[in-house]
């Protein structure tokens, strides 16, 4: 058995579905004591606790909410737990035509991605432990002018960002503070936030063999790999970066 997270305790918001998830799964194979996983939907959560087993704690948890991030902080406060690894990774995708975008389609883009990575890891900065690490979900898009995807591209930018200062403002600590950009990936956000038809969704893995030079669209665990790599001791001297996972769609 792999044990680069032996006996340690993990945070993943947005842990409930897709590379969350993944992540939860990968740090328990890699000896994690705890694993705790947030989202808003208490089904899906239970749903994921039933695949990961005992050493998850499942906590519905709107990143959008103080009340609930502090919640968050208390129940892993209540079992006497500090934090090795946090994966700020929850957020949502939707598109979003100039021209005809609310202030409410802003406001929920911003509130869940940008002011819900903020407040997650200021809320939960008292129980990262020294030398802990962060790891930022962000995306490909952050650096893409992709079509009517500005509001969640100008957030994931926005997250991108996070990392770099955080790397700095958490130096005392000794935390590192890294950002994951997966490229295209195959979770629910197709469905539920990009709201792709089943037809565009193949449409997309079809694109994917021309336009990424590995001819594919990730599966979640390839995008996991790479966020625990970020968060483990492997990555003892990495600080401030985006690490792009997009099978090199970015590089060409
Ligand atoms: N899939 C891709 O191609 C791709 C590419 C680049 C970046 N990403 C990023 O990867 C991260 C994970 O996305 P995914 O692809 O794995 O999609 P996903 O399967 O839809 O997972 C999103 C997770 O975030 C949770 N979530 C959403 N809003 C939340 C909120 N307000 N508070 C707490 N939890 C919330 C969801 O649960 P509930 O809905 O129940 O709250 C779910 O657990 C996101 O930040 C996304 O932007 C994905």
């Amino acid at each position: 058995m792999s044990t680069k997270f032996s006996n340690q305790v993990a945070v993943i918001t947005g842990g409930s579905t897709g590379i969350g998830l993944a992540i939860a799964k990968a740090a328990l194979a890699e000896g994690a004591k705890r694993v705790y996983i947030t989202g808003r939907s208490a089904k899906s959560l239970d749903a994921a606790v039933t695949t990961l087993g005992t050493a998850a704690v499942a906590i519905v948890s709107d990143v959008a909410q103080q009340a609930d991030l502090n919640k968050l902080k208390s129940e892993i406060e209540s079992r006497g737990d500090q934090v090795d690894a946090l994966f700020a990774n929850a957020g949502i995708a939707e598109t979003n035509e100039l021209g005809t975008t609310s202030e409410d389609e802003f406001a929920k883009s911003f509130d869940i991605n940008v002011k819900g990575v903020f407040f997650t890891v200021q809320t939960l900065l008292p129980l990262l432990k020294e030398g802990s690490s962060v790891v930022l979900t962000a995306s490909i898009v952050a650096n893409k002018g992709m079509p009517n995807l500005s509001l969640y591209s100008a957030s994931k930018a926005a997250v991108r960002s996070f990392a770099r200062s955080w790397a700095n403002d958490l130096k005392t600590h000794k935390i590192r503070v890294n950002a994951l950009s997966p490229g295209y990936t195959r979770t629910p956000i197709m469905e539920n936030g990009l709201k792709l038809s089943a037809e565009q969704i193949v449409a997309l893995q079809e694109q994917a063999k021309e336009t990424v030079p590995l001819g594919y669209v990730a599966q979640p665990d390839e995008i996991a790999s790479a966020a625990l790599f970020l968060a483990s001791s492997e990555a003892s001297y990495i600080n401030g970066v985006e690490l792009t996972v997009d099978g090199g769609l970015t590089q060409i």
